[in-house]
């Protein structure tokens, strides 16, 4: 067997595969197989502690890999919704955005319509849980925390306006998936400890086009969820990136705030202090005074974190 075509499986997916056969390394370029498809490794009765690390996984599969991981992985949503486990329901929507955001691609990323599909279902809403999913917790923030803060920030949004159950759909997925281009950016960039300098800022700004290009090659069937990948760093008077446009859409005019908001209000930089909601909203009232945000989307997002939905 040929050793470029085997890959490391990620240890945070083995569980998942069932199609997908795995194998272990034997020899400088000799592989054998470990679990056949069909059955998952629990089903061979073998303690995950006595696994070889690591298991491979033929290149080719790796996609289908991720496919199988969402597809438990929702599966396992769907029932943590019913029962309304909370702390579950946290930690189940982290890991598939994790394993989904890693590597972003067409095939992969459509396993997350499902997830906001699941998250906004009549369960869901029954039992709170878009509300239990603001503030996650900021100790390891992350790309993959502030998406899904932005995300059920947007849907508190949709539910406050009452947007139809299509449109609250669009906004949750282009809220999950605006920063997606950052997977294309060095985690140095990523993880700075300190602002930026301006040719790192020029590359950070590449995440607004680079993830317009992995979403516009996804099967999603509306194309506003690319464009706010694209837009969510515009502003009304011009003075934002990549391009400088003033009227964008209005799903990117909406992520734009709730991602400004939810940027300030978490310790998301060593070297600035979160603000207090109190605090974020004011400074977004002067954005708003100062021609950056529309007003009405403004409005609309401050009295959704007001009220009680
Ligand atoms: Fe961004
Ligand atoms: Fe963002």
């Amino acid at each position: 067997m040929n050793v470029p075509e085997m890959v490391p499986a990620r240890a945070t997916q083995l569980p998942y595969f069932r199609e997908i056969p795995l194998y272990a390394k034997v020899g400088e370029e000799r592989f054998t197989l470990y679990k056949p498809a069909g059955m998952t490794i629990s089903e061979m009765r073998i303690g995950t502690e006595r696994l070889p690390s690591p298991l491979y996984i033929s290149r080719s599969d790796k996609l289908k890999g991720l496919q199988e991981t969402q597809e438990a992985f929702n599966k396992n949503l769907r029932s943590q919704v019913a029962s309304g486990e909370t702390e579950a329901i946290k930690t189940t929507v982290i890991s598939i955005v994790e394993e989904t955001l890693l590597e972003p691609r067409s095939g992969g990323l459509e396993g997350l319509s499902e997830t906001v599909d699941i998250l906004i279902g009549d369960y869901a809403k029954e039992s709170n849980v878009v509300k239990n999913l603001i503030d996650l917790s900021g100790t390891d923030y992350s790309s993959t925390i502030h998406s899904i803060n932005v995300m059920a920030l947007s849907l508190r949004y949709a539910f406050s306006t009452s947007m139809s159950a299509k449109e609250t759909k669009t906004l949750g997925l282009s809220a999950l998936l605006h920063d997606t281009g950052k997977s294309k950016l060095p985690p140095s960039i990523l993880q700075a400890p300190r602002r930026l300098t301006d040719e790192e800022f020029r590359l950070m700004q590449t995440h607004c086009t680079e993830g317009y290009d992995i979403i516009t090659n996804c099967s999603f069937n509306d194309h506003r969820i690319a464009l706010v990948a694209l837009e969510h760093h515009e502003k009304r008077d011009g003075t934002g990136y990549p391009v400088g446009k003033k009227n964008c859409d209005t799903l990117s005019e909406i992520v734009a705030i709730i991602d400004c908001y939810e940027a300030i209000t978490t310790d998301e930089r060593p070297y600035r202090n979160a603000m207090i909601p109190l605090e974020a909203l004011y400074l977004l009232k002067k954005e708003v005074e100062n021609g950056k945000y529309r007003r009405k989307f403004f409005e609309a997002f401050a009295y959704s974190l007001t009220r009680d939905l």
